[in-house]
């Protein structure tokens, strides 16, 4: 069993406690739970206790837990972890069980193969992104609370590694044309720029990382995309499907 679902932000226990996923029960750990991105269960600057009873949470569910990140992560946190080869593709090993899919793989579970493909620009950033190592700092934290607008704090609560780098962009192409350029399942967090304008009209500029993906959706084959991100539940078209809070079998 395969089952998927969009972004979690860290609140978990609704979503995947027994009684609204009876389903676990029947699963062992070689079935997957994915999370299309904006995980959240790699936040703080250090594994604190919540983290750490959540991530053991998740090891000690039936299932193994398989997340993309979002933008909303804790990528320097996520990129200190061991990398390490699994199912055809690399992933960091958060726990034996709970294992982030990294940007550009392949993988093969179940007979089925997945491009998985993590991160995008935060929208919630219009009151800007504030360095804490700015001798202004104090007073430019002030008049952001003033202003009201969402912002963001550099290394805290914002990763410039929340966009994909050249060389993430290089190797998912490499590792797609291994595989002829055809896959069943691909895994994002933002989607195709063509796939945000259906999906929201001009409300989002494109950017690089939604053309890139417009680049994968032109030249690969898939049967169904799976994307999260726009915290939405809704098919796109047949084949594009946004997800947030409902977790859905595709295998
Ligand atoms: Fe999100």
């Amino acid at each position: 069993m395969i089952y998927i679902t969009g972004d979690t932000h860290a609140d978990f226990e609704l979503r995947f406690n027994t009684e609204n996923f009876p389903e676990q029960k029947e699963m062992t750990k070689d079935d997957y739970v994915i999370i299309c991105g904006d995980f959240g269960g790699v936040w703080e600057q250090v594994e604190d206790r919540r983290e750490r009873w959540w991530l053991n949470w998740f090891e000690s569910r039936p299932y193994t837990l398989l997340f993309i990140d979002g933008n909303h992560e804790n990528h320097e946190r996520l990129a200190s972890y061991p990398v390490k080869e699994w199912n055809g593709g690399k992933v960091h090993e958060i726990r034996p069980h709970v294992l982030h899919l990294m940007r550009g793989q392949v993988f093969t579970l179940q007979d089925k193969t997945f491009f998985t493909f993590g991160g995008a620009k935060s929208h919630d950033i219009q009151g800007g992104v504030l360095e804490p190592e700015d001798p202004d700092y104090k007073s430019k934290l002030r008049e952001a609370f003033d202003r009201g607008l969402p912002f963001r704090i550099n290394h805290v609560s914002w990763w410039a590694g929340e966009m994909p780098s050249e060389e993430e962009m290089r190797e998912g192409l490499r590792n797609l044309a291994a595989h002829d350029n055809t896959v069943d399942f691909v895994v994002t967090h933002c989607c195709p720029s063509s796939t945000q304008v259906l999906l929201r009209g001009s409300m989002y500029e494109p950017d690089f990382a939604t053309r890139y993906l417009e680049e994968i959706r032109n030249s690969v084959n898939y049967t169904k995309w799976f994307f999260g991100h726009y915290h939405d539940n809704r098919n796109v078209t047949a084949k594009d499907i946004l997800l947030y809070e409902q977790l859905i079998r595709i295998v």
